[in-house]
């Protein structure tokens, strides 16, 4: 009995998703084009880059994620972001 318990409690604790960090978020999904600044995309770090995005306000930039721009695909490469996830990239991105 124990024995099943406890393997219950492991694949329940494997399949909770914790939020991720900036740092995390942008490893796994925004690196690959915002680190080079691929295709026009603001590079990680660029203030002034960054700047001239952030100006157009949070909401803007999060739709602009979610529906895709330019050579960004809709939802940056990571559809199961949240918006708190996305925004904590931004922030990582905008200010490494
Ligand atoms: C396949 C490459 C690619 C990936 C992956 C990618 N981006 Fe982008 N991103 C771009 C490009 C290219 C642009 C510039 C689009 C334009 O202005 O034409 C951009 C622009 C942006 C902007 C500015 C949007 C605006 O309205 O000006 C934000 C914010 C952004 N990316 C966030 C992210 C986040 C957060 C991730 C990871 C979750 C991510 N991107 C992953 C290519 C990418």
């Amino acid at each position: 009995m124990k024995k099943v318990i406890l393997l219950t409690s492991i694949i329940m604790f494997s399949t909770v998703s914790w939020a991720k960090t900036g740092a995390e978020v942008y490893a796994q999904a925004c690196q690959m084009c915002h680190a080079a600044g691929i295709a026009g995309a603001p590079k990680t770090g660029d203030k002034k880059a960054w700047k001239a995005r952030l100006d157009k306000g949070t909401s803007s930039l999060l739709t602009s994620i979610k529906k895709g721009k330019g050579a960004m695909p809709p939802g940056a490469m990571c559809p199961t972001c949240s918006d708190a996830e996305y925004k904590a990239a931004i922030q990582y991105m905008s200010k490494k």
